[in-house]
């Protein structure tokens, strides 16, 4: 019997742990996973080198963890960018230093070591390039062939290093929801395990750890507001997930506003908040290609988490988003990549729409490195 089990997000349906159970049988809804009578006086397995509050893992020996040094992160204030959108506490958390330059790295190490512990040889995965290029990594460490399906755009960086890992790249010609679709047929063809950021429930319990993080760091000074660039929300999720379980363990605090940023061109998230009816152009893509995510398989619950927490979506276009990673660069000396400038375009929204107020502060996980993407010119 193991200590959690799968639990439909919707109806609340439950099963025992697998690596094929990815949505609801009764209902279609995602799965997560729920701990059964969960101690914070005995944790059981805790990530490598933590010193973060006691964290329920779905992991249940110390020898599968896969790890490469993720997790434990820098804050750093940027005041220059604060002052210039009049706040006075604008944090920046960077993400970027995970080991394959992207917070994937988070999710990754929870799902990898999840798949070596139930057995798995052979994954399949599909992204826009950060979530395979760190899936590839930690399959090279644990010996386990991936096929990464990534759209044939994708940042020639981002496939790259997916290819220096050792996986297998399968290049799809089409947009980002059409690579899913074919990773999708080639899992269920071969028999395969879909191990997919936006699918497995696994992913959502490493990207929890951010939330840790950040209590540890802050504690009585929690930032007011978190604001993320949202595509699938693996991010925003885990977030909520991990600041629940932390109120939920006795820890005394105000969660943040978390806010999602979208591309003006993929913005089901914020059209959903909006209550308006959006679908994908074709043709229409944006910079920010980690957004780039047109019928977001958690966007339920991503809105209830905006609603829940206090926060908003907001769309910004493709000239701010630009704009903001050479700013973040040229007066910070941060070098994000689009995707990750994108918070700071919405930031600027959100402070001008006055949803965030001058005396707040403010945290922003710096997602990915800019050399991963296209230079901006
Ligand atoms: C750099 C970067 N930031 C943010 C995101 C958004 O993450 P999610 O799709 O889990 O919301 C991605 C996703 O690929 C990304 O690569
Ligand atoms: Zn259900």
């Amino acid at each position: 019997m193991s200590h959690f089990v799968l639990e439909c997000v919707s109806c609340a349906v439950q099963s025992q742990p697998d690596l094929t159970t990815l949505q609801c049988a009764k209902c279609a809804a995602p799965v997560a996973v729920r701990y059964i009578d969960w101690n914070p006086a005995s944790p059981g397995v805790q990530p490598p080198r933590w010193d973060a509050p006691p964290i329920p893992l779905p992991i249940a020996n110390a020898d599968s963890y896969v790890s490469l040094g993720e997790g434990n992160t820098p804050v750093i204030e940027t005041p220059t960018i604060g002052r210039y959108l009049g706040l006075d506490a604008l944090f920046a958390k960077l993400e970027f230093m995970n080991p394959s330059g992207s917070f994937k790295d988070r999710g990754t190490a929870v799902m990898l070591s999840v798949v070596q512990e139930m057995g798995a040889p052979e994954i399949v995965e599909d992204s826009s390039g950060n979530a395979g290029a760190s899936v590839s990594a930690y399959s090279a460490r644990s010996g386990i062939k991936a096929h990464i399906f990534a759209p044939a755009s994708a940042p020639a960086a981002k496939i790259g290093q997916i290819r220096v890992y050792g996986a297998l790249p399968h290049p799809i010609e089409g947009t980002r929801d059409q690579t899913t679709e074919a990773a999708e047929t080639y899992y269920r063809e071969r028999g395969l395990v879909y191990a997919s950021h936006n699918r497995s429930p696994y992913f959502i319990e490493g990207t929890k750890t951010f939330a840790y993080e950040v209590y540890r760091r802050f504690e009585g000074t929690m930032p007011r507001h978190i604001v993320m660039p949202v595509g699938n929300g693996s991010l925003y999720i885990g977030a909520w997930k991990g600041f629940q379980e932390l109120r939920a363990a006795g820890h005394g605090f105000d969660i943040p506003r978390l806010h999602c940023v979208q591309a003006e061109a993929v913005q089901p998230i914020v059209a959903a908040f909006e209550g308006r009816d959006w679908s994908p152009l074709a043709g229409v893509t944006t910079a920010a290609g980690g957004i780039a995510v047109g019928k977001p398989p958690h966007l339920g619950e991503i809105v209830s988490i905006i609603q829940k927490s206090g926060g908003s979506a907001v769309a910004v276009p493709d000239s701010a988003i630009i704009e903001w990673q050479k700013r973040l660069a040229l007066s910070e000396g941060i070098f994000g990549e689009p995707t990750s400038a994108a918070a700071y375009a919405g930031l600027q929204q959100l402070a001008a729409m006055g949803v965030i107020e001058p005396g707040e502060s403010v945290l922003v996980p710096v997602t990915g490195f800019g050399l991963k993407d296209a230079l901006p010119v």
